[in-house]
């Protein structure tokens, strides 16, 4: 700890902050959940010998199983680079086809786990396609067409209505798009011209921007000069990362809105996106930051403070960190690869702040605070239930950057108002912590000798620090309750009324199995109907006619792991007035 923080810490300063959670529906403003998309590489692409069809690895799926189900609505999309090289080109038929095989199990695996793509209309199937002058624009377009038909037909056009399509990943780079401009305009004006002719929209140019390179500039002269560019055009991504600083992206993207804005007026009516909102560039750069709770509260704050700028906005944080850096690469988990079908995998705080996150409902509630700190990022949000439950929740951050600095603290006075019949009744908060104190799962594993194969005494302590932390279960309602917070923290304040209804129940139960001998139960809680919640229980029976054994009270999370393989799993949901929701179905271990 350094000196500056005991210092600082003999005065620790009290504010108060005042939410007026509404008693009517009658909000004006909408809470756009900004915050729910990652990205990532396939890792098979960076190989220097690689071949067609590109394929996820099996960590890479696991991973995706693992951030799918956070909680419905954590995550929703994944921008993935490269997709088209998961594409082969048969050369020997008479007839020209493609081969979509791998393709196809990388979508269906992200429809399994509620996750849409990030179309990046990128990559060249068995590098059959002449990225540059010569470029063969009938053949791209026939690509994109058999791609967008392809999958609509697979998940149907609502399902992929969610999906993002959006044009080549920063063209502005050699590692990236390594042709020239003019070839460049060719590949955009297919695309834009296949998307169009699909009844589509596609997003772009999804670069950086920097004053020395021109090709997104032409890209947004090219959208710029088409005719009805609203109609067209689904957004304006652009990427703008920190130098270790979340205020730093939000300044650049504001920034870079603003000159955007001021050289396109005609493009003024299309949505903006920060797409790569990182705190700092090259993913795999070890920072002893990204293990912590300092990475969420920047990813927390970034995504509170552009709410106004950017449509969304995406963290490229779906990468699966290498030893020796099993927590510090930007990564949403950690992972402790022992063989090949053997690998153990920990939540890291930035992923648990997505939850929290989640919890927010889909309507801006205002609030108040009686003086200004710039640690201090807030957001509250509410949303009724079907049957006119109310559900609202208040986000804190309080986080300097990269600073740890657990002395250094705030007293943070909250009063909850919610009035009218609404309220009245039973109803009840719930009070959620992430700080490197009570949540830190690298700590841990630290203080026992950060080893490279953590045993499963170990494991099981770094998955129980993994949060977020209950500090109040659920109490009933009062109108002011007062929380310390330090330096580094991401605090959830949750409000609900009573539902009627018991929750409903959980869908889509799996099981799969990251290491031998161990259980990762993953579900959905798209039926379940409230986010005020206990948590899920687990139940487990090793035959289909022994009695059933609750394994644990388990956490808000749609995900369970078990250091067990048993026969048969079920799971229910426990709302805040302890009651029991319907069943999930029954998944079978497959011998
Ligand atoms: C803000 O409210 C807190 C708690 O009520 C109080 O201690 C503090 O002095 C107030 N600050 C100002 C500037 O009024
Ligand atoms: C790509 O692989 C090389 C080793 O082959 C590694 O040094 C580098 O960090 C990797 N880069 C990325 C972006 O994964
Ligand atoms: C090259 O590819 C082969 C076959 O896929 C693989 O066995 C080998 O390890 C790879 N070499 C390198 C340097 O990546
Ligand atoms: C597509 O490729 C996969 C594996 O690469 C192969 O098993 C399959 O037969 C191919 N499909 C067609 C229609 O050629
Ligand atoms: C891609 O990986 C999945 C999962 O391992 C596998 O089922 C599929 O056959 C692979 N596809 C190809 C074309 O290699
Ligand atoms: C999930 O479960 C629901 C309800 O049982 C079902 O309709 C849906 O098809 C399932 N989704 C997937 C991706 O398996
Ligand atoms: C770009 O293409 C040239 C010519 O084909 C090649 O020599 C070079 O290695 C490529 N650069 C990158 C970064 O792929
Ligand atoms: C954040 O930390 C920096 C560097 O230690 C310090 O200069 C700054 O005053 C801090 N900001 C706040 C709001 O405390
Ligand atoms: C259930 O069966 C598995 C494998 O047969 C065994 O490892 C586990 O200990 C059993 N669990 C109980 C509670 O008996």
């Amino acid at each position: 700890m350094s000196l500056l923080c005991l210092v600082l810490s003999l005065a620790t300063t009290v504010i108060a902050i005042k939410v007026d959670f509404p008693c009517s529906n009658e909000i004006p403003k909408s809470l756009y959940h900004i915050w729910t998309s990652t990205g990532f590489s396939p890792e098979a692409r960076n190989s220097t010998n690689w071949t067609w069809p590109l394929n996820l690895t099996r960590d890479e799926r696991l991973g995706l199983a693992l951030i799918g189900s956070l909680r419905g609505g954590a995550l929703t999309h994944v921008r993935i680079h490269w997709l088209f090289d998961f594409i082969t080109y048969n050369h020997d038929s008479a007839e020209e086809t493609f081969n979509f095989s791998a393709l196809d199990s990388t979508m269906s695996l992200l429809h399994q786990h509620n996750l849409s793509p990030s179309f990046e209309l990128m990559g060249n199937p068995s590098g059959r396609l002449l990225l540059d002058d010569q470029m063969d624009q009938q053949l791209l377009r026939s690509l994109v067409l058999q791609a967008i038909s392809r999958y609509q037909s697979k998940f149907g056009s609502d399902g992929v209505q969610l999906w993002r399509w959006e044009t080549w990943n920063e063209p502005d780079l050699r590692m990236y798009w390594n042709a020239s401009l003019p070839a460049y305009i060719s590949y955009l004006k297919t695309v834009v011209e296949a998307l169009t002719q699909a009844g589509l929209k596609v997003g772009g140019p999804a670069g950086l921007f920097r004053p020395k390179h021109r090709i997104c500039w032409h890209a947004l002269d090219e959208f710029a000069h088409l005719s009805q560019p609203e109609k067209k055009i689904s957004f304006l991504s652009f990427h703008r990362k920190g130098k270790n600083s979340a205020d730093e992206v939000i300044a650049g993207t504001q920034g870079l809105i603003k000159a955007i804005k001021f050289r396109y007026p005609n493009l003024d009516s299309i949505p903006i996106s920060n797409d790569e909102a990182d705190p700092l560039s090259g993913w795999w750069r070890p920072c002893d930051w990204h293990a912590d709770v300092r990475y969420a509260a920047m990813v927390v704050r970034t995504a509170i403070r552009l709410l106004d700028d950017v449509a969304f906005l995406s963290n490229d944080n779906a990468f699966l960190p290498h030893a020796p850096h099993y927590f510090t690469q930007r990564t949403l988990l950690a992972r402790f690869q022992q063989s090949e079908s053997s690998t153990h995998f920990f939540l890291k705080p930035v992923a648990i702040s997505l939850v929290l996150l989640s919890l927010l409902g889909e309507k801006l509630v205002p609030f108040t605070i009686n003086e200004s700190d710039d640690r201090l990022t807030i957001v509250s949000g509410s949303s009724f239930s079907d049957d006119g439950a109310f559900e609202g929740a208040t986000v804190i951050s309080f986080a300097n950057e990269t600073k740890e600095c657990p002395y250094e603290a705030i007293t943070v006075d909250l009063a909850l108002h919610c009035e009218g019949s609404r309220c009245a009744d039973d109803a009840r908060y719930a009070l959620f912590l992430l700080d490197n104190i009570q949540t830190n799962p690298e700590r841990v594993w630290r203080e026992r000798g950060s080893p490279a194969m953590p045993d499963a005494v170990l494991r099981r302590r770094m998955r129980d620090a993994q949060g977020p932390f209950r500090v109040v279960t659920s109490a009933p309602l009062t109108t002011s309750l007062t929380l310390t917070l330090r330096v580094p923290s991401v605090a959830l304040v949750q409000v609900c009324s009573k539902r009627e209804a018991m929750p409903g129940a959980p869908t889509n139960l799996t099981a799969l199995h990251p290491a031998p001998g161990e259980t990762l139960l993953v579900w959905s809680d798209l039926e379940v109907g409230t986010r005020c919640l206990l948590g899920y229980e687990i139940y487990s029976r090793n035959s289909s006619d022994a009695t059933w054994t609750k394994l644990t009270q388990g956490s808000i999370l749609t995900q369970w792991h078990h250091d067990a393989i048993e026969y048969e799993y079920q799971v229910h949901a426990v709302d805040l007035w302890k009651r029991h929701g319907y069943k999930s179905s029954i998944v079978t271990r497959r011998d």
